[in-house]
């Protein structure tokens, strides 16, 4: 059985004012329940307040992005033994608007869980495919070739070691989430290629996250499906409330 993990990812929303009172709200409506691994990513400068925030509960704090370089003269990067400095267990890697905004590459996402690794954060690797991808019947050869170029770099010990997200970028913001069906579908892709590079144990023990859309009043259909381990929320994470929610479903 994988234990499902519920993750928020704020993006570019939160000051640190903001952070605490988050947390001054959210940590009493999960206390006592471990219902699932629980992580926040909150932005750079709200990492260390969060850090703080969290401390003695069972809530673990995530990178949103890394730098693929141990250090060196890369203006506005931050690394992943920084990150792990600070007090972050996970980071994410490869978000579909890292990779639409900021031009980022699969050969990136490669080198940046790599680092990750070796700092021992545990990466939550993004995929996914566009609308126009999907138009186009070209679903699972996007994702094959994300799953290629970034996962596929890793050793099997190393590929243990991280989660993927499956995040559709139609589905992201848009309030359309995927069916059920659908995110089950790519999933069971996902975790065929998994198995055909690295081992059907791999594939099994594999947590793959769906992001969309996750809101409380879709979150049941989706967690009904064997198939997802979890969600990875924008939106509705930002909110104590309805992130509780989530939490406290899955
Ligand atoms: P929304 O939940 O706002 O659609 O965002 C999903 C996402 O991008 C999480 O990383």
């Amino acid at each position: 059985m994988r234990r499902r993990v519920i993750a928020g990812n704020w993006k570019m929303y939160k000051t640190l004012t903001d952070t605490r009172a988050f947390f001054s709200s959210f940590l009493p409506l999960v206390a006592g329940a471990k219902p699932c691994d629980m992580v926040v990513a909150p932005p750079f400068t709200a990492i260390s307040t969060a850090v703080e925030a969290v401390k003695g509960s069972s809530i673990a704090i995530a990178g949103q992005n890394v730098s693929w370089s141990q250090e060196g003269a890369f203006t506005g990067e931050v690394s992943a033994p920084m990150l792990a400095e600070a007090g972050c267990r996970y980071v994410i890697i490869g978000h579909s608007e890292r990779r639409q905004l900021f031009r980022e590459t699969d050969d990136n996402v490669a080198k940046k869980t790599l680092m990750a690794l070796a700092s021992g954060l545990t990466p939550i690797v993004c995929l996914g495919e566009t609308q126009e991808d999907r138009d186009a019947g070209l679903t699972e050869e996007v994702l094959s070739r994300q799953f290629s170029g970034g996962p596929c770099a890793l050793t099997p010990e190393e590929f243990s070691r991280i989660l993927m997200a499956y995040e559709p970028v139609w589905a992201i913001g848009t309030g359309r989430t995927a069916t059920p069906e659908i995110a089950a579908a790519a999933h069971r892709f996902l975790r065929r290629c998994a198995g055909e590079k690295f081992s059907i144990r791999h594939a099994s023990a594999l947590r793959i996250l769906y992001g969309g859309s996750v809101k409380p009043d879709n979150i049941r259909g989706l967690m009904a499906q064997e198939e997802l381990d979890g969600a990875l929320v924008g939106g509705a994470s930002l909110d104590p409330e309805s992130f509780a929610a989530l939490v406290n479903f899955a």
